[in-house]
């Protein structure tokens, strides 16, 4: 399956984010990836439900909506609303959901892919039961918070389990992994078995899009 690249727009330029889009969408991006946090789960506060509708109406790649907050379920189907038809999926942060099997039902009733999203430091068996319901898993390999941090090595071995436990089961829920993924990483990671790769600072901070993504992708197949 070929492998899919989430630019994730928390790393553009806001000054231009309808032109950013656009940018990223003729360079390729199969979809947006889009970091929601709000202060409590994580110590930052990025953008929210306007962003998300004005985003929509750029006729963008699908949205993929990483939800690092609070009580992710209250919001699930805000943001859901707010992505009209570019909705793709809302993924959730796993140390903030205490209600998982309602919030993904809620998500999927809607006809929405519904991720579940574990930092670096929760272990993988605590999805044991949500593997078989959801449609992604997002391996973090960074601390969720803030982009263009370094990514964590340790993750690469953590993303070739879950692809061993995946391949091994009758569903096949999605890989993703979002954190530090750079030109330098992204075949390890890829290799390891990512099936979603997110970079942000990775393609924001080059010059050209297109070529960024191109080599990615020569990169990762
Ligand atoms: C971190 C976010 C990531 C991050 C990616 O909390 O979930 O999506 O913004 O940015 P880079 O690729 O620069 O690490
Ligand atoms: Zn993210």
């Amino acid at each position: 399956m070929k492998k899919l690249i989430a630019p994730s727009i928390l790393s553009a330029d806001f000054t231009k984010l309808g032109e950013e889009v656009e940018a990223i969408k003729q360079a390729g991006a199969d979809w947006i990836h889009v970091d929601v946090m709000d202060g409590h789960f994580v110590h930052n506060l990025t953008l929210g439900i306007p962003i998300v509708e004005a985003l929509a109406r750029t006729n963008p790649p699908p949205l993929d909506i990483h939800l690092q907050i609070d009580k992710p379920e209250s919001f699930s189907e805000k943001f859901i609303d707010a992505a009209g038809d570019s909705i793709l999926g809302i993924t959730l942060q796993y140390e903030t959901c205490a209600l998982l099997h309602g919030s993904i039902s809620t998500i999927k009733a809607r006809g929405v892919k519904a991720g579940v999203a574990i930092s670096p430091m929760t272990p993988i068996y605590v999805l044991e039961e949500v593997l078989d319901y959801v449609d992604m898993v997002l391996i973090m390999t960074v601390e969720p918070g803030f982009p263009g941090q370094k990514f964590i090595t340790s993750m690469a071995e953590k993303v070739s389990r879950l692809r061993e436990i995946i391949d091994g089961m009758d569903k096949s829920p999605l890989i993703q992994v979002d954190g530090g993924i750079k030109m330098e990483n992204i075949k390890l990671i890829a290799d390891a078995g990512a099936d979603s790769i997110v970079s942000g600072s990775g393609i924001f901070s080059t010059s050209d899009y297109a070529a960024t993504i191109g080599q990615m992708r020569s990169l990762i197949g």
